[in-house]
């Protein structure tokens, strides 16, 4: 059988996921040091070892909701605003951070009866929170960089992840209310968890003691 793909989200959560796969024991040299390869194989100490696909989150959705890949890491802000078919296993504990709806200081988001406008790189996200309190809210899409909207008249608040909460102090914002917790989340294919049933909660059960 071919060995198991694992979909990794590069950038902030690379390095927390390769840390971890040391600490399991695996051989993580051909990721540490990929060059501008895309499949690299991760050896393990039984011989059988996996191949690592490192891709931008949304896109570790797409190959492990095709079934191209049978595992994948990725934030739970992603699994959040793109859904999808899939089974999210494990909670992995690092990469935390939150959704928050967050305003220029001292202004009254949640007063008056004008429909308010929100800017956020994350609609889904946004929707769902304002019909959960039933608050009609117009949403803009903004690709990065959400703080700016604000600042620039665009919106009256944002939608946005804070993980330190410096760019929002450093901007002039707060939070008003916190959205949702966010961390990396293991996802499996959902065929592949009952064709690769064994190996799946194998690996599934090696992560968890090291997380
Ligand atoms: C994220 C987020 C905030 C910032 C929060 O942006 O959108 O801007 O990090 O982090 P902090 O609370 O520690 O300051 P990212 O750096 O991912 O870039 P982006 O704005 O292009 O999405």
């Amino acid at each position: 059988m071919k060995p198991m793909r694992i979909a990794l989200t590069k950038g902030r959560l690379e390095k927390n996921i390769i840390d971890l796969f040391d600490r399991m024991g695996l051989d993580t040299a051909a990721v540490r040091n990929k060059g501008r390869r895309l499949i690299l194989p991760v050896g393990s100490t039984d011989g059988k070892g996996f191949e690592v696909v490192l891709a931008k989150a949304a896109d570790v959705i797409t190959y492990v909701e095709h079934g191209v890949c049978d595992l994948g890491v990725v934030g739970k802000d992603t699994i959040a605003e793109s859904g999808g078919s899939f089974y999210e296993v494990l909670d992995l504990g690092f990469g935390r951070c939150r959704f928050a709806l967050a305003a220029p200081n001292g202004s009254v988001f949640f007063k008056g009866y004008k429909t308010k406008t929100v800017a956020s790189k994350y609609p889904n996200v946004s929707r769902a929170y304002f019909s959960s309190k039933g608050m009609d809210v117009r949403i803009i899409k903004i690709e990065g960089s959400v703080e700016l909207a604000p600042l620039l008249g665009l919106s009256d608040a944002i939608v946005d992840i804070v993980e330190t909460g410096s760019t929002l102090r450093e901007n002039g914002l707060e939070v008003i209310e916190e959205v949702m917790p966010i961390s990396a989340r293991l996802i499996v294919n959902m065929a592949c968890m009952k064709l690769r049933k064994d190996e799946i909660e194998a690996f599934i059960s090696m992560l968890e003691q090291k997380i």
